[in-house]
């Protein structure tokens, strides 16, 4: 439990001491439940996916995500809150600024979050230079999905596992303050960690990270359409609230609800 706010530099300062535990939000009911119970919370663009029903992330747009991102930070007063930059929100170093000071200017999150690849460093750079603090995800890109051709795993390769590294040495050296590292063979996932004094992240990339996220749908199996290997269910959220609906719906039908003391 956190008892007051996790500033970016008590959140650098983790690496090495502590492991750091991260969930996603999208909205002000459940950050409030989450806020200061984990050190980090996302406002992660897989909403398009867990709340949108939609089969890719690629559909988010830069208002769609200020607007999620504006209803959790009225409720995060501890935690430290990030916000996903969606698909084609940072194309080039104009557009991508352009978009990351619209984000800083209309909600209280205290960093944004980029998919990148080598190809993004000055972009990031850039970015890094204005003041913004940002987190580099990298590994399986899900806003890369289409290109890639699915999820896939990254790292299998030596080839691969080394440019994962290169990358993530590169992105500290323009200056961001933390990796999220998603669908990453476990050994190379380590030896990113091991090669930077930042944070790293981990989503299906081992134990070896500095911390891990989930997104807060799969922990608490809300959404039990297909689990991947990386998901762990703490709770079996879809059939307790079921089970709960059910009552309500018989308390509706028998009469039993509401009562008297339930009415004005
Ligand atoms: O969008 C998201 O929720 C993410 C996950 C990897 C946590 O980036």
């Amino acid at each position: 439990m956190l008892d007051k706010k996790l500033t970016l530099n008590a959140f650098k300062a983790k690496k090495n001491k502590e492991k750091i535990a991260a969930i996603t939000a999208y909205d002000a009911l459940m950050a409030h439940i989450f806020d200061g119970r984990v050190d980090m919370i996302l406002v992660g663009d897989s909403l398009k996916m867990s709340f949108g029903g939609e089969c890719s992330t690629l559909g988010a747009s830069v208002g769609e995500m200020i607007y999620h991102a504006k209803a959790v930070s009225h409720a995060v007063k501890k935690s430290f809150l990030i916000a996903d930059m969606p698909f084609g929100s940072y194309s080039s170093k104009e557009v991508a600024l352009k978009n990351a000071l619209r984000f800083y200017k209309s909600c209280e999150i205290d960093a944004l979050k980029l998919e990148v690849g080598a190809d993004k460093l000055e972009v990031v750079r850039a970015l890094c230079d204005e003041g913004m603090a940002i987190m580099a995800h990298i590994g399986l890109k899900p806003q890369f999905m289409r290109f890639d051709g699915g999820f896939k795993v990254k790292g299998k390769s030596e080839a691969e596992a080394q440019s994962l590294i290169d990358l993530a040495r590169n992105l500290q050296e323009v200056g961001v303050f933390g990796l999220l590292i998603e669908g990453v063979v476990s050994e190379v996932a380590s030896k990113i960690t091991q090669s930077v004094s930042i944070p790293t992240i981990g989503i299906g990339a081992g134990g070896g990270c500095d911390g891990q996220i989930l997104v807060w749908s799969d922990a608490f199996g809300f959404f039990d359409t297909f689990k991947p290997k990386f998901v762990r269910h703490y709770l079996n959220g879809k059939e307790l609230l079921q089970g709960a609906l059910d009552s309500y719906v018989r308390d509706v039908k028998n009469g039993a609800f509401p009562s008297e003391s339930e009415s004005y």
